[in-house]
């Protein structure tokens, strides 16, 4: 360690915790593999790129325990064509990478809190959530600042975008929905006036970047809405019962607190010309409510809205207030139904309007994004179930820590109740899917599945492909000659999406 003109020291390696070890040991990559080694076949007809991003940080930090949520947005490119893959990964240069760069140290403090940096940003994001194509860009988002744009072909970073100037919001949610028949993104901020503000910031924007409209609305408590959800005629934000606290930031404690006197609030209102009275806020009892998967609305008007729930604080490192968090192996989230009647001033979620629809531990839900704010039967996701044959006595020592563990990937069918399981094998585990249409086919969930695998033997990452029809099947097998931390979300962008 050293000092550097009156700023924290400087560390010169990662800190022994497990967020930084094994499998989850920091890369600081950026490359270009123009031809990836498949054993399989890759189908002729898929034509397209991958884009996915992950908290990797550059420097080490000067926080004690620094979570892997705080890590420099890495993205990562997956170009197929012609039954062949190409590799490109690159940062994206937010305010923090660039500063940091030329000062060669961390400057940034803790997670979301700005009194603990080195030095004041005006852009504190990493930019490492997720990225979506929008618009002839992607977008790489964190929920706490606006997107920063960057070329789809490239991945050089353009800069921060507010669209013209339109962005009302000083935040931007990592999950923005599209209708699948307008483009139009649809999206919103919470603490959209800044750190511990309980305004949220619902807009809509057109497929060619114009504002449609903004709602401002006021949260029932200061909390993280980190995903949320979208129908023909509503839009429904769920309400994390992790709870922001300034003066907590202020004397350099964390932005979140488990707060388990908090019910899950979620609220609903009009997605097209709704005003800031409009919105009502619906309670259920205290849970974890994690990533939406869809929503619709029934035959009766009822908001039908799928998501994964867990009983216990999925963010065990941000604890309550007497410092308890669950253990990790004691979580348990699964896909779970809610049924709202938006017209109803009865607010308190009935336990009749809940229910499993999937028993397993589960998370990163996706579907066939034509059917995205639609009726919908097919569901994908990542799976743990520890009985499928995992070798965890093999792989402890190389895991790392500090991310969700998951060693299977699903394909869930809503109508029938039946989920079909694809097992990547004993030294590997899954990141989030992304959902591939066959070409020329417009019958839902008719295509592939496409995911990130870890591969814990050769410490190296793998990408696997299966066939929806075909799914306990491994198609093809793409091989990355090196390690790619184990990361957030991502989206696939066919060619025929962007024109080329
Ligand atoms: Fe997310």
């Amino acid at each position: 360690m050293g000092s550097q003109g009156g700023l924290p020291p400087v560390a010169s390696h990662f800190p022994q915790r497990p967020q930084f070890q094994g499998f989850q040991k920091p890369t600081a990559l950026e490359a270009d593999v123009p031809n990836l080694e498949v054993y399989g076949t890759i189908p002729a007809d898929i034509d397209g790129t991958f884009y996915r991003v992950m908290p990797d940080p550059v420097w080490a930090p000067f926080i004690e325990n620094d979570p892997w949520f705080n890590g420099d947005g890495n993205i990562s490119a997956f170009r197929i064509k012609d039954s062949r893959a190409s590799f490109k990964q690159r940062y994206v240069r937010t305010e923090k990478f660039t500063r940091e760069r030329e000062a060669k140290r961390a400057l940034l403090g803790k997670y979301r809190n700005k009194y603990t940096d080195a030095v004041e940003f005006q852009i504190r994001t990493t930019a490492n959530t997720n990225v979506v194509y929008f618009n002839g860009k992607l977008l790489a988002l964190k929920e706490d600042a606006p997107p920063y744009a960057l070329d789809p072909e490239t991945l050089d970073t353009i800069g921060l975008e507010t669209f013209d100037g339109q962005l009302p919001s000083l935040t931007f949610t990592a999950h923005p929905k599209f209708d699948p028949d307008t483009g139009e993104m649809i999206c919103f901020g919470y603490e959209a006036r800044g750190d511990g503000t309980p305004d949220v910031c619902y807009y809509r924007i057109a497929a060619d970047g114009t504002f449609l409209e903004t709602v401002w609305l006021v949260s029932p408590v200061v909390a993280m809405i980190h995903d949320f959800a979208v129908t023909k005629n509503w839009v429904v934000f769920p309400i994390i019962p992790q709870v922001c606290d300034l003066e907590r930031m202020r004397a350099g404690g964390e932005h979140w607190q488990w707060s388990p006197e908090t019910p899950f609030y979620i609220g609903v209102l009009p997605r097209e010309g709704g005003r800031p009275d409009d919105v009502k806020w619906f309670r259920h009892p205290n849970c974890f409510p994690s990533h939406s998967c869809n929503a619709y609305e029934d035959g009766d008007g009822n908001i039908v809205f799928d998501l994964g729930i867990s009983e216990k604080n999925v963010f065990f490192w941000w604890p309550d207030a007497k410092g308890n968090a669950p253990s990790p192996e004691s979580l348990h989230s699964q896909l779970t139904r809610i049924t709202i009647d938006p017209h109803s001033d009865d607010l308190d979620i009935k336990p009749h309007q809940v229910r499993a629809l999937e028993g397993n531990n589960s998370e990163f839900y996706r579907v066939d994004d034509r059917f995205a704010t639609k009726r919908y039967r097919h569901s994908f996701f990542d799976m743990m179930d520890p009985s499928l044959g995992t070798d965890f006595r093999a792989i402890g020592p190389v895991l790392g820590g500090g991310y969700p563990l998951y060693n299977s990937l699903c394909h869930f069918d809503v109508e029938t109740g039946k989920t079909e399981v694809y097992f990547p094998g004993p030294t590997h585990m899954v990141q989030e899917p992304v959902f591939i249409p066959r070409k020329g086919s417009g019958e839902e969930g008719d295509g592939y599945l496409l995911a990130l695998v870890n591969n814990y033997a050769t410490m190296s990452s793998e990408l696997h492909l299966v066939d929806v029809k075909d799914f306990s099947k491994l198609l093809a097998k793409i091989l990355l000659p090196v390690r790619i931390r184990h990361g957030l979300h991502g989206n696939w962008v066919d060619a025929a999406d962007v024109g080329n």
